[in-house]
């Protein structure tokens, strides 16, 4: 038996030994698309977005700050970070550098607590967006339900002309897709700064688009909500139960 193994086990030390000696730098340890990850939580300098930019809350947000930080005692007033950022970023267009170091002076936090906030948060646009953001959800009831997100992406990408992550040249648009918009009933839907438009077609979203453009001058924005003439979530089939009118008590309990 052992004559019979010794062969064996002597291919087997050649083949290990092969594989011992063969050189490292030849083999890939992935085959995935390299995607650089500081996009998200490093901040570099530009010229629109460094520390030496001056920032500072207009007289009507001070007053709005105010207002939110009597919602916390005063020893915990940095929990307020949140919202405050918000009202940076609403105020500044994008949340900077700068807008972050002012919330930190004025929570009396440093700047790194309120960095980490700022790039853990995706709400937080830490460089600069178009007038319209466009966010299009593509998570999978959206990607299912009615004509899908894929032909919805394929249409926002034709009009504006632009890829996921881009602004077109006027600056009035930037498109990104997000994860659950949280309107998964009224799928597909997308979200332009603060208003849900849902019930999409290509043909809509396209039109929404082209109205958007049309009435950027004016500050006039699409009635937003469905596009399909739902008024809310109801079914579009028409109403199918509760049609009678509700029962009382005397049909429930004979005895009363
Ligand atoms: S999956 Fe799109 S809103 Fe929920």
């Amino acid at each position: 038996m052992a004559s019979k193994l010794a062969p064996l086990f002597r291919s087997c030390v050649r083949a290990s030994s092969r594989v011992a000696v063969r050189p490292q730098t030849s083999r890939a340890f992935s085959v995935s698309a390299t995607r650089p990850s500081d996009s998200l939580n490093v901040h570099r300098n530009t010229p629109d977005n460094n520390p030496d930019i001056p920032f500072k809350f207009s007289a009507e947000n001070e007053k709005v700050i105010a207002e939110i930080l009597k919602r916390y005692p005063p020893q915990y007033k940095k929990a307020a970070v949140m919202p405050i950022l918000d009202v940076g970023q609403r105020q500044h267009g994008f949340t900077s550098i700068s807008v972050m170091n002012e919330v930190a002076r004025m929570l009396d936090m440093p700047p790194m607590r309120v960095y980490e906030v700022a790039s853990f948060y995706t709400m937080y646009n830490r460089t600069p967006v178009g007038k319209f953001f466009v966010q299009a959800c593509t998570t999978t009831p959206c990607q299912l339900g009615g004509c899908g997100s894929d032909v919805i992406v394929k249409a926002i990408k034709e009009q504006l002309g632009i890829k996921q992550g881009e602004t077109t040249a006027d600056g009035l648009f930037t498109f990104i897709e997000v994860e659950c918009l949280g309107a998964c009933v009224n799928a597909p839907m997308i979200q332009i700064n603060d208003d849900y438009y849902e019930d999409l077609t290509p043909e809509s979203v396209t039109q929404l688009l082209k109205d958007l453009k049309d009435g950027a001058a004016t500050s006039k924005a699409p009635k937003a909500g469905p596009l399909s003439g739902r008024q809310t979530c109801e079914n579009s089939a028409g109403q199918t139960n509760l049609t009678s009118e509700p029962w009382g008590a005397e049909t429930t309990r004979a005895d009363l």
